[in-house]
């Protein structure tokens, strides 16, 4: 009998013990490309939030735009003894050893934000991609544009038929800036403009950067050619809305001096700027689902189970990949996104 007891009590133990191990399994190590980025600030701020919901720990480390310190951050993390790793790697380009380290320990990695190449991932049956597809922002921007020339045939300013626009983009190797570059002047063609690139150069994602290299565009080629610009992220369009703030330019309160800026993220202060009436629009980078999306494939993965598009709630496709959508953010429905 008492031995029964005892087996009893040592059986309840272990099962209070499993279960109280569960609620903290996991341990996410995360390496993010840098910190002081704006919309990997919101990604990294939902991976918490999501973490958090799901009673799994997160610890995020800055890579500080260095791809040596963050192959350093992975083999710090494994020697710690996380249960998974989510990436968002300085240079998409070497994420293959990356994927290594990860296999060799058996442990799952998921790239957010910046897509190793598909043969890469199809390397490892537990690497995954959680992004978006930037040919849909692209494809926005663009639309944005072809709208309001539609709407505001005047904004044609030298009444030459042709929309003179402003390129700004990010990262060059970045497979967002490529593919929203590409994108846009395709929609801007496919919804009947005709254009001509006045100026197109890399601003690195950054605001600064945006509004160093409007600035000489505006002296280079007069504010009076430029009729629209378009930058590949926020940050960059908001750093342009300053440059031509200082001529004068969107400021809200002159209809008679704008100039039509779209950007990508649909971040607080842009979403400020479209109320304002200095930026025409933008696209939803979805930060929330896609920083969700990376924690809850890094849980499920962590605990041995199946990483299945019911198991996380995502749609995952072709067995890695998770896509959130991008959303058309203008003057209409910003509101929705505040
Ligand atoms: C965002 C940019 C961000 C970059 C970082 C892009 O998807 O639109 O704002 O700087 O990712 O990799």
């Amino acid at each position: 009998m008492k031995k029964t007891v005892t087996a009893l009590a040592a059986g309840v133990m272990l099962a209070t013990l499993s279960m109280s191990a569960q609620a903290s399994d996991t341990l996410i190590g995360s390496c993010i490309y840098k910190f002081d980025d704006t919309f990997m600030t919101g990604v990294r701020n939902n991976m918490e939030k999501a973490a958090a919901d799901l009673g799994a720990e997160i610890e995020l480390v800055d890579s500080q735009n260095r791809q040596p310190a963050q192959n350093d951050q992975v083999d710090t993390f494994i020697t710690k003894g996380v249960t998974a790793l989510i990436i968002n790697p300085v240079d998409r380009s070497a994420a293959g050893p990356l994927v290594e380290k990860a296999k060799a320990e058996n442990l799952p990695i998921v790239f957010v934000n910046r897509e190793p190449e598909k043969s890469i991932l199809d390397g490892y049956d537990k690497a995954y991609y959680v992004g978006a597809r930037a040919e849909e922002s692209g494809t926005i921007g663009g639309q944005l544009i072809v709208e309001y020339f539609k709407a505001h045939p005047e904004a044609d300013k030298n009444g030459d038929g042709v929309v003179q626009y402003i390129l700004l983009k990010g990262e060059q190797g970045h497979q967002d800036a490529t593919l929203r570059s590409e994108y846009c002047v395709k929609a801007m063609i496919d919804g009947g403009l005709k254009i001509q690139a006045i100026g197109e150069d890399n601003a690195n994602w950054d605001k600064v950067q945006g509004h160093d290299k409007m600035k000489n565009f505006i002296t280079s080629q007069g504010i009076d050619a430029i009729e629209a610009v378009l930058a590949n992220n926020d940050d960059m369009a908001l750093g342009a809305i300053e440059a031509l703030k200082s001529e004068g330019y969107n400021t809200g309160k002159d209809a008679t001096k704008y100039i039509p800026v779209v950007g990508v993220d649909a971040t607080a202060p842009a979403l400020q700027a479209i109320a304002n009436g200095q930026m025409l629009g933008t696209s939803l980078n979805d930060a929330k689902n896609q920083g969700t999306a990376a924690v809850r494939i890094a849980d499920v993965a962590s605990k041995g189970e199946a990483v299945t598009s019911e198991s996380i709630g995502y749609k995952l496709t072709d067995g890695k990949y998770v896509w959130i959508p991008y959303v058309k953010v203008n003057a209409e429905n910003y509101k929705d996104f505040m």
